[in-house]
């Protein structure tokens, strides 16, 4: 029984395996980033002045971001709003929990955007940027959850202007990807400008014809696919195996304890009876014990 748990447990832990490299080849989880990109402007947030936006510092394995925060004070975020980055803030926004001193982390992903976001049947005309709130009451530390954002006047706007590639001709869609993993496309709402109502992530894209490229990609998922397949198929194979070889190990120790109890059976027998019993080896030393006087 417990060779049984100790198969399962290794099946499952190899299978978790194969699903977790599939899902690496896909795309990189945006959480995970968020999260770490907390950790960097943390670890960097002390001694800077209130009202200045001032860079993040990446390690060169992210090179191609861009990263940078700001310090404000609650009051003055409400009255005044902020406009650093491509985003607008417009005045009358409550950050939620309230809190004395705010930070807001902007980034812009740049040649990773397509790495963190897929969106099948489009194609980003702009880096993915994004922006979150942190509470910064502690000057040298930012706090661990995310803020949110009521806003009680104008809407958040994003001016995609400097970022966006120009040359087509298609009808662009302004997209957002929140936080909780859910995706809205909406139409700019002024030439090169979206709008939104809460932090995430934001880029504009355009319906994609299909290019080789693509082509290119679904070729390399059919292979993807026939390697998952094959992998699988050794395991099934190797899970038949090691089944085949349990229920025969239990049958032998099955068929060993019959054959004890037979045994006993047998010495009981030929005790009671006096009779020579020579048929089985291992019964042999009792006869002969019993036989010499
Ligand atoms: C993005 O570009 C930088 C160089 O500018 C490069 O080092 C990095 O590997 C690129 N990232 C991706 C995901 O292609
Ligand atoms: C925000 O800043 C940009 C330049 O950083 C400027 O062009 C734009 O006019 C500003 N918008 C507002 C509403 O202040
Ligand atoms: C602010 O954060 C620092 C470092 O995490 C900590 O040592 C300090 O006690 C904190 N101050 C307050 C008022 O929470
Ligand atoms: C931020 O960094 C400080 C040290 O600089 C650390 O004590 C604190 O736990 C960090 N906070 C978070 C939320 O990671
Ligand atoms: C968005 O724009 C398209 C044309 O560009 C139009 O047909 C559609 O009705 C618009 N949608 C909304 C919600 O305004």
């Amino acid at each position: 029984m417990g060779s049984d748990t100790r198969w399962h447990i290794i099946y499952v832990v190899i299978f978790s395996f194969l699903l977790n490299f599939v899902h690496g080849l896909q795309s990189y989880d945006p959480e995970s980033l968020d999260a770490l990109l907390h950790g960097y402007t943390n670890n960097t947030l002390s001694n800077h002045p209130t009202g200045t936006l001032y860079k993040v510092s990446l390690p060169s394995n992210f090179s191609g971001m861009d990263v940078s925060v700001v310090m404000l004070r609650s009051g003055s975020f409400w009255a005044r709003g902020t406009n650093f980055s491509v985003f607008r803030i417009p005045q009358r926004v409550i950050p939620m929990p309230y809190v004395k001193r705010l930070a807001i982390v902007y980034d812009n992903l740049g040649n990773w955007s397509s790495r963190y976001y897929q969106l099948p049947g489009y194609s980003f005309v702009a880096p993915v940027v994004g922006f979150v709130g942190y509470d910064a009451t502690n000057v040298s530390s930012l706090g661990k959850g995310k803020l949110t954002f009521r806003i009680m006047g104008d809407p958040i706007s994003i001016d995609y202007t400097r970022i966006m590639l120009q040359d087509y001709n298609v009808a662009f869609k302004c997209v957002t990807f929140s936080d909780d993993g859910s995706v809205e496309f909406q139409n700019m709402t002024m030439p090169n400008e979206c709008t939104t109502t809460g932090s995430g992530h934001f880029s504009v894209v355009i319906p994609s014809p299909k290019t080789p490229k693509e082509d290119e990609r679904l070729w390399k998922w059919w292979v993807i696919g026939v390697v998952a397949g094959f992998v699988a198929l050794v395991l099934l194979v190797l899970l038949g195996i090691t089944t085949y070889k349990l229920v025969r190990r239990k049958k032998l120790r099955n068929m060993e304890t019959e054959s004890d109890k037979g045994l006993a059976f047998d010495t009981m027998y030929i005790g009671r009876s006096k009779m020579p019993y020579a048929s089985m080896t291992r019964t042999q030393p009792a006869i002969e014990h019993e036989y010499v006087p």
